[in-house]
């Protein structure tokens, strides 16, 4: 009786479990509470304990972290449930409950007792995980949301994922995933939205904003140079420190800093010797002690934890799915090797995230169907994918650009493996169960005054021949799909190859020599190879894996409907061997400074298509570029502006893209850095002045001795373009 009534006293709470009690009245009470449990419980002195958690100090990343909660009650209630909480319970929380998601979300326990709440945690990057087989809105894939170079879209995205992912009873989702795009043969590239860093923090920052706007948690996953698939289980990854600094990390903390994330995933992968689970520098040193991470970290799932003290001590506060190794923490706190007080810091992140969220205080969900698949959603699942479409050809067919297709358009012959396919995406933990799928052919067929021929196969029949030599185009839609490439295991790992099939390099030679209006619609999570093929047909889209409604965003855009506004956010380059090696079978491998649009650009090899390329139906040009202080400091944010005009015929999107390149510098620079970007509505004839906000800390390079960011005095040029190989504008900063 004594101990339940009080137990909050121990916490500093008086001992209705409300109103503070002075902190110096703390050790009386303890004294006091001891000695009446001693009297009052004699007869069963096992069970119960008087256990004293370590006193708690606000910092401001923890006031931060909560929002708009009342982070002082939240920290006072943990420290009355640490109080109050035996071992075993405490340990109960900090490690999944199953293998698979019981009750249709993996369940990391909460205790009863106290009211807490535990987590419920599903993927995933795309929409509701497919592994409860729920109908639900499939997105595009998270690389074509970052070709739309539009984070406010982004953040709809978030929200209308995380209100379907709350309909079925979870409360945190597995996403985003936010590493660098290294190369694209990463099974996993059409998960994260990017090969820039720059580029990928903003998409994945305003994800997460859209997400945790909605109550529900997300995780940024997963921390930190997991860009294999195939040895993700064993590889070690060594990077140097400015590399991990400046390439692989920067995404992270901003996930952080600017958008509050909740929880972030260790990657699988070692980074220079340590598994990320046992990284103190990467979970203690840098994400919570630099950055101010106060949240927590699970583990990944398949064996992705390989330490239990050690991994605790590195900053690892959950083990998913279940405790394999975080079960041995109870003997090790019983035989002295680890103390309570770091069982009770990691479970006071847990702990702080569920009440922040408020997850105790919220009526339980068990499956609310009529928030999935809305109207609304799958409104918005089309918009995206127009707005991910991006144009990378359009030449001239008999005069006009071939596309869009006009309203002479009537006979469609489409061709291609993934015409008549619901080609959504990879099977692995991304995967996300559709209610109806519009293929490319079903988009097109629901064009008024359009007919429609689908032909299967890679070789062209009779029939087949004799309808493309009438069309009046020809649509190719081909790319990759689950089968060669995603996650390992439970996907298909790794792609084996930047190329297309052999037999859909054939059927594009076939339809070209039969038809002069041949438009190529490629499918797929990154870079396909254009060289060899690009020469003999007008057009070339890129489609990536375009969700539910992709048919009918691919008909808006071939037929003119949406002006496509997408930008690769990818380098496609000529050949592969132009890109850093892609190494997939070594236990070791060595990450490199540069990679994607700044390993082309340094060794001055031009893309075939560059990364931030992308066509529309109209033209710009960029004039009078300026910037509000050409002076800068360390801290400043500099407003760069350039004027854009719309030189078409018709309104539409410009993303203004902002290069940074040093001219002096004492370390080796890529020749541009992306350091910001904007987008533009500009109508036919008019002219918008574009504002883009530059970090002037982003300039500054890691000084590894000197273990500290620098800002190098002298001339950084600063080049708004279209695109990053785009001579664009140019003006510049000077450092002193
Ligand atoms: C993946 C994670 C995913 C988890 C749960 C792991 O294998 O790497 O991204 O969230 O499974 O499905």
């Amino acid at each position: 009786m004594l101990l339940g009534a009080c137990v909050g006293a121990l916490a500093g709470l008086g001992c209705d479990g409300a109103t503070p009690a002075p902190a110096d009245a703390t050790v009386d009470v303890v004294r006091d509470a001891t000695t009446a449990l001693d009297e009052a419980f004699d007869a069963t002195p096992d069970a119960v304990r008087v256990w004293v958690p370590d006193p708690f100090t606000p910092t401001p990343a923890t006031r931060s972290y909560c929002g708009s909660t009342n982070d002082d009650a939240v920290e006072a209630r943990i420290t009355a449930a640490l109080a109050a909480l035996t071992l075993e319970e405490k340990l109960a929380m900090m490690a999944g409950a199953a293998v698979v998601p019981l009750d249709r979300r993996w369940r990391v326990p909460g205790n009863d007792r106290l009211g807490l709440p535990g987590l419920g945690m599903l993927d995933g990057p795309r929409g509701v995980s497919a592994f409860l087989h729920v109908p639900s809105t499939v997105f595009p894939v998270a690389m074509m949301r970052g070709a739309t170079w539009d984070p406010a879209l982004e953040t709809r995205v978030g929200a209308a994922l995380a209100q379907e992912i709350r309909s079925v009873g979870a409360d945190t989702v597995l996403a985003p995933t936010m590493n660098i795009l290294r190369h694209p043969r990463w099974g996993r590239a059409q998960e994260t939205y990017s090969e820039d860093t720059e580029h990928l923090g903003t998409m994945a920052a305003a994800f997460i904003r859209g997400v945790q706007s909605q109550g529900v948690l997300a995780s940024a996953k997963h921390l930190a140079a997991y860009s294999i698939e195939n040895t993700r289980h064993r590889v070690d990854v060594a990077v140097d420190e400015r590399t991990l600094r400046e390439v692989y990390l920067p995404q992270f903390r901003r996930a952080v800093q600017e958008a509050n994330v909740a929880s972030v995933m260790s990657a699988y992968n070692r980074v220079n010797g340590a598994w990320c689970d046992e990284s103190a520098f990467l979970l203690n040193q840098v994400l919570r002690g630099e950055w101010g991470f106060a949240g927590f970290v699970e583990s990944d799932w398949v064996l992705g934890t390989h330490g239990d003290v050690t991994s605790l001590r590195a900053g690892l506060d959950i083990e998913m799915p279940v405790p394999l190794h975080f079960r041995a923490l109870g003997p090790a706190v019983r035989n002295g090797s680890l103390s309570e007080h770091e069982v009770d810091a990691a479970l006071r992140h847990i702990l702080r995230a569920q009440l922040c969220y408020g997850l105790d205080a919220r009526p339980h969900v068990s499956d609310d169907p009529s928030l999935r698949n809305t109207p609304e959603h799958v409104a918005l699942a089309r918009e995206v994918a127009q707005r991910g479409m991006v144009l990378l050809k359009n030449d001239a067919v008999r005069g006009a650009p071939a596309l869009p297709l006009g309203p002479s358009v009537h006979d469609v012959v489409v061709l291609g493996r993934n015409a008549t396919r619901a080609n959504l995406g990879d099977l692995g933990s991304s995967n996300v169960t559709p209610s109806t799928v519009v293929t490319a052919v079903d988009g097109l067929s629901m064009r008024a005054g359009v007919t429609v021929h689908a032909f299967d196969g890679t070789a062209l029949d009779a029939a087949a021949t004799t309808a493309v030599r009438a069309a009046d185009a020809v649509v190719i839609v081909t790319g990759m799909d689950a089968d060669d490439e995603g996650e390992a295991e439970v996907g298909a790992g790794d792609r084996a190859s930047l190329a297309l099939p052999a037999g859909e390099l054939a059927l594009i030679q076939a339809a070209t020599a039969l038809n002069p209006r041949v438009v190529v619609v490629l499918e797929g999570g990154a870079a396909i190879l254009t060289h060899g093929w690009r020469d003999a047909v007008p057009a070339v889209v890129f489609a990536f894996y375009p969700g539910a409604q992709g048919g009918l965003a691919l008909a808006d855009v071939l037929f003119g409907d949406a002006a496509p506004s997408g930008r690769l956010p990818f380098s496609i380059p000529e050949q592969e061997s132009d890109l850093p090696p892609f190494d997939d079978t070594s236990d070791h491998v060595t990450y490199g400074f540069l990679h994607g649009y700044r390993h082309l650009g340094s060794n001055g090899v031009a893309p075939a298509h560059a990364f931030g390329a992308g066509l529309s139906y109209t033209s710009f040009a960029y004039a009078n570029p300026g910037v509000s202080q050409s002076a800068i400091h360390v801290g400043d944010l500099v407003d760069v502006r350039v004027d854009v005009t719309n030189t078409g015929t018709r309104r539409a999107l410009e993303t203004v893209q902002v290069y940074v390149h040093a001219r002096a510098s004492s370390v080796p620079r890529a020749p541009r850095d992306l350091r910001g970007f904007t987008q533009v509505d500009v109508a036919a004839g008019a002219t918008v002045t574009a504002h883009v906000s530059l970090r002037v800390d982003d300039l500054r390079y890691w000084d590894a001795s000197a273990h500290a960011w620098v800002l190098e005095p002298g001339t950084y040029d600063v080049i708004a373009a279209h695109d990053s190989v785009a001579d664009g504008v140019r003006t510049t900063l000077q450092a002193q």
